[in-house]
């Protein structure tokens, strides 16, 4: 299956299905016929894994970085850069970035700034990486100071996302994933009821759908639409940032987005724009696919203010993706002290 990313400049294809990451090969001799070598960034994770057997008709290397979100440091960027200037890689040639979110996060922006710019495509290989990461040209590293704070849009020129490498995922990635697939689901207004009937491969192709679309719509997040894809994410993102501050590995992004958008449906009923049914709903929706709607642990309600406020997409004050009776839309200026009573009264449910 293939789906259109329809910009107007750079349009490009996600296809979607068992066993496309062996259609990546043919795409590069068909469209990039000036492309003399192929360089696959990945992880030594990624590269164990069984399917991991992509080849080319080129001259191929491989380049392995630190896995997970380890990998997304100015210093790999310049790494893997002065990698590929030691093999003479060309502005016609091709990086493939093979790996979760982080790692097509990372191939992109090394693809943005080498030589100012050399073709990217993306395999990816988790629920994430699939659903969200690798779509949409955003590409980015982290810094000390805070996630992603460093980075360029640089559209990939096709992208494949083969369900075959979902296999290999841990039960806590496959999860924590679906907490993006969820934020999908209830963006696309859909009931809880009929997920039952719903499977894996139709849930990655109706969120991969919403995100071409939204990209294709707004793809430089100016005109808000992109802005929507951020639901749940300002409470996400600032638990997320508290958490990995102090463990790694305490809570993934797909878990805190859950939490965030378990909240965002509790805010949005406190300020009356929806009625109860609509926490019941995010809740069921959760709750299918085992993801957590309470904000459990030690967070410091204050501290969660904090850092919603200073969130890099909030401008300063507090913003959140809220449903309302016209849909869902970017509410801007919402008082921190109703947020904190509705923060207080969630953390204790
Ligand atoms: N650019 C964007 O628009 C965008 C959107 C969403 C998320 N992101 C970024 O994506 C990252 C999160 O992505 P993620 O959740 O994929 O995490 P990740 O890339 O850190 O991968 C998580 C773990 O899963 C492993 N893994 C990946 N695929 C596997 C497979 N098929 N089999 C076995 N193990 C596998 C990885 O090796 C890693 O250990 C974050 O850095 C986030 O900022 C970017």
């Amino acid at each position: 299956m293939k789906i259109p990313v329809a910009l107007r400049e750079t349009p490009y294809e996600v296809t979607l299905g068992e066993g496309v990451r062996h259609e990546v090969s043919a795409f590069v001799n068909e469209h990039l016929a000036r492309a003399r070598a192929v360089v696959i960034i990945t992880s030594a994770e990624i590269r164990r894994q069984p399917w991991f057997d992509l080849s080319f008709d080129l001259e191929t290397h491989v380049i392995e970085v630190a896995d997970g979100e380890a990998a997304k440091t100015l210093s790999s960027v310049a790494q893997v850069c002065e990698q590929l200037a030691r093999w003479g890689v060309s502005r016609h040639d091709v990086i493939v970035g093979v790996g979760g979110g982080a790692i097509t996060d990372l191939a992109g922006f090394v693809a943005a700034v080498y030589l100012r710019g050399v073709t990217v495509l993306h395999v990816p290989t988790s629920v994430v990486g699939q659903v969200d990461a690798a779509i949409g040209g955003k590409t980015a590293v982290d810094l000390a100071a805070g996630k992603n704070l460093v980075g360029a849009f640089h559209q990939p020129a096709g992208v494949w996302c083969d369900t075959t490498t979902l296999a290999t995922l841990s039960d806590r990635e496959r999860t924590a994933g679906m907490g993006e697939v969820a934020k999908c689901w209830l963006l696309e207004g859909r009931r809880a009821e009929l997920l039952a009937l719903t499977s894996m491969d139709d849930l990655i192709e109706m969120s991969v759908s919403l995100k071409a679309r939204i990209v294709a719509a707004d793809e430089f997040e100016r005109t808000g639409q992109r802005a929507l894809l951020n639901y749940g994410h300002t409470l996400g993102h600032a638990i997320e940032s508290v958490a990995l501050a102090r463990d790694a590995n305490e809570l993934r992004h797909g878990e805190a987005v859950a939490i965030g958008l378990a909240f965002a449906a509790r805010l949005a009923q406190r300020l009356g724009r929806v009625r109860d049914d609509v926490v019941v709903e995010t809740d069921a929706v959760l709750a299918f696919f085992g993801l957590p709607s309470r904000l459990t642990g030690d967070f410091d309600a204050a501290r969660l203010l904090e850092a919603m406020s200073r969130d890099k997409k909030a401008h300063h004050d507090l913003t959140f993706v809220l449903a309302g009776r016209q849909g869902f839309e970017v509410v801007t200026g919402i008082d921190p002290v109703l947020v904190g009573e509705v923060l207080e009264n969630f953390q204790e449910a």
